[in-house]
Formats: structure tokens, sequence, C-alpha cells
């Protein structure tokens, strides 16, 4: 499904979605289409250190929903893929000698895979897809499950699905509190 939305459209239907209708598949081509679109994100130097881990088999999707912490098991039921975020640590941010170019370190690696998952999530409500950003997950036994290799750094867990529910649009700040004009 693409029927030409506006960005501003796109970002409207967007929501963080915690009931899914599990009757409903998600194509391993329309994984592939999100992802491949979240691949035109800036990165450091083009580095393109983040990495996705795309579980669509619902054995270990049953297994990587254990893996969630506090109630997001069980906002996750009906979805289709677990997409495990992760990005190779130590070389967004660093020079060649392996030394931080600032003070901000690998966090310009999650700046990176950030940018990036923004993109997977604009992409994913244009196809028609829902999703939900996990950030309460147990990262060992995420790592364990999936075999992770140890030089990347796991964060978010992003879930994929159709929506059953139609939830309303969190309040946002008033420009003037997050903009400062100079
Ligand atoms: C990094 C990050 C981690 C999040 N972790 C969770 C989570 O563990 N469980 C959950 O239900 N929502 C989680 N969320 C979703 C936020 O609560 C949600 O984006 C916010 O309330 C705004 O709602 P909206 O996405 O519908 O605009 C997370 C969002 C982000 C960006």
């Amino acid at each position: 499904m693409n029927s030409a939305k506006t960005l501003d459209e796109i970002a409207a239907v967007r929501r963080s979605i915690r009931k899914y209708d599990g009757s409903k598949d998600v194509s391993r081509e329309e994984l592939e289409t999100i992802i491949r679109f979240a691949q035109e994100a800036p990165s450091w130097k083009n580095q393109q250190t983040s990495r996705y881990h795309v579980v669509c088999n619902p054995d270990i999707i049953a297994k990587l929903r254990e893996c969630l912490g506090g109630t997001n098991p069980q906002k996750t039921e009906g979805t289709k893929a677990l997409i495990v975020t992760t990005f190779r640590r130590n070389i967004v941010g660093f020079n060649r000698e392996g030394v931080p170019d600032n003070e901000v370190g690998n966090g310009w690696g999650f700046y990176d895979l950030g940018l990036q998952n923004a993109y997977l999530l604009l992409k994913a409500a244009e196809e028609g897809l829902d999703t939900l950003v996990i950030g309460i997950r147990d990262e060992p036994s995420i790592r364990a499950l999936l075999n992770i290799p140890e030089d990347e750094t796991i964060a978010a867990v992003i879930a994929v699905g159709h929506r059953a529910e139609e939830p309303q649009r969190p309040p946002r700040k008033e420009l003037e509190k997050i903009a400062t004009f100079y």
C-alpha cells in the first residue's frame, strides 16, 4: 500500500501501537521496503553502523517477546515482526586510532541508529504498517537468543504489525519550550 501521503499525513497516522490484529500478516517484502528506506538516513561519515536483526518466525517472536520488560510482552501480542536494532560500537564518533572525536563518543552511534529508525517508522506508516519502539527490554537475554555479536550495542526493539486500536495523539510540548531562536 502506498497512497502518496504527505509527510504531515504520515506523521499524523503514525502512532505507538500497543494492541495488534494478529490476523493480518506483514510480508518479507514490506519489511525489506521499510529497511531499504531507513538506509537512506544520513550517518556519520556515511559509516552505516546500524544493524537490524529481523525476527519473523512466530516461534522466535514468542521467545523474543519474553525478553521484553514491563507490559511490553502483552503489548506486542499479534505483531508479525520484531526488529532488534543495534549499532557496531566504537566506530562512529571515533578516529582511526579509536580515540573519540568529542565528548559524545558512542552517543553518535545511537544518534545514527535513532535517525535511521525514525525513517523506518515513517516508511512503515506510509506502507500501512504499525509499530512500537521498545526500550524496556532485557539486553542479555536478547543477545543470547539471537546470538548478536559482542561488538554490537543493542538499542530498541521495534515491533511491526497492524493496529487493533486507534490511540489518541499524546500531546506535544509548546514549541517555545523546546526551541530557542537566536
Ligand atoms: C526510545 C524509545 C523507547 C520506547 N520504549 C517504549 C516501551 O518500552 N514501551 C512502550 O509501550 N512504549 C515505548 N515507547 C513509545 C513512547 O512511549 C511513545 O513514542 C510516546 O509516548 C509518544 O507517542 P507516539 O509514538 O504515539 O507519538 C518508546 C519510544 C521511544 C522513542
